[in-house]
């Protein structure tokens, strides 16, 4: 069995600066796209839902996806049962509907490995017309994550979106929209910049 890296973080995920994280890209997120509220929308790599549960009131339901049980075990517990909210635990191939409107994802995307895979697989959940909206860092020095390995210390913009139109999407647009600057390394502030990519598949 794969090992959960989120178990130990979940309790302590929602910090402020992750919710400030998340509200930064919900709010690019929505002066990019018109939202509607007919929509039914699918988070990758939701986590706790510091993302998703923002944006659900503006629309029908939302898929909520992660591979961390303990994440997604936080986010039940803010649900009283009354939302429009599935979750899927595991791999984005774990859901198979051909029926999303928008799909976004932020931090997420570093961590899925084989990234022509998962977007081959995402060109067949959504509909004619619809968005993938990415919030991600731009390439960095690993030190983000602590030099441990993951799957992309960041990506080339311009790189994602080839690989988007590998699979039929156009891209719209992709931008800096904000730097996080964290302590990684012992007594040194760094700049991590993030990077918001808009894809769309054709109608
Ligand atoms: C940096 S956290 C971001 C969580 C949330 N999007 C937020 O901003 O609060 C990355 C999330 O991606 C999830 N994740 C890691 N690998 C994944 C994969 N292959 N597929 C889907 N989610 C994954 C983790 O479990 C974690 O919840």
């Amino acid at each position: 069995m794969i090992k959960d890296a989120f178990a130990e973080r979940a309790a302590e995920w929602d910090q402020p600066s992750k919710i400030d994280m998340t509200t930064r890209f919900i709010n690019e997120l929505k002066l990019n796209i018109n939202v509607q509220a007919s929509w039914k929308a699918l988070e990758l790599g939701a986590g706790t839902g510091l993302a998703g549960l923002q944006l659900l009131p503006e629309i029908n339901s939302l898929v909520a996806e992660d591979t961390s049980v303990a994440m997604l075990n936080v986010l039940r517990s803010k649900l009283t049962g009354n939302e429009q909210v599935t979750i899927v635990e595991g791999e984005i191939f774990e859901y198979k509907q051909n029926d999303i409107d928008l799909l976004f994802s932020v931090m997420a995307f570093h961590h899925l490995p084989s990234l022509e895979t998962a977007l081959a697989h995402i060109a067949g959940l959504i509909k004619p017309g619809g968005y993938v909206v990415v919030g991600d860092l731009m390439p960095e020095d690993g030190s983000f994550h602590h030099f441990d390995p993951i799957p992309h210390t960041g990506f080339h913009p311009e790189e994602l979106k080839t690989k988007f139109e590998a699979v039929g999407f156009g891209v719209n647009k992709y931008y800096v929209y904000n730097t996080l600057t964290r302590e990684r390394i012992p007594g040194k502030l760094s700049d991590y910049d993030q990077f918001i990519l808009v894809a769309q598949k054709p109608l």
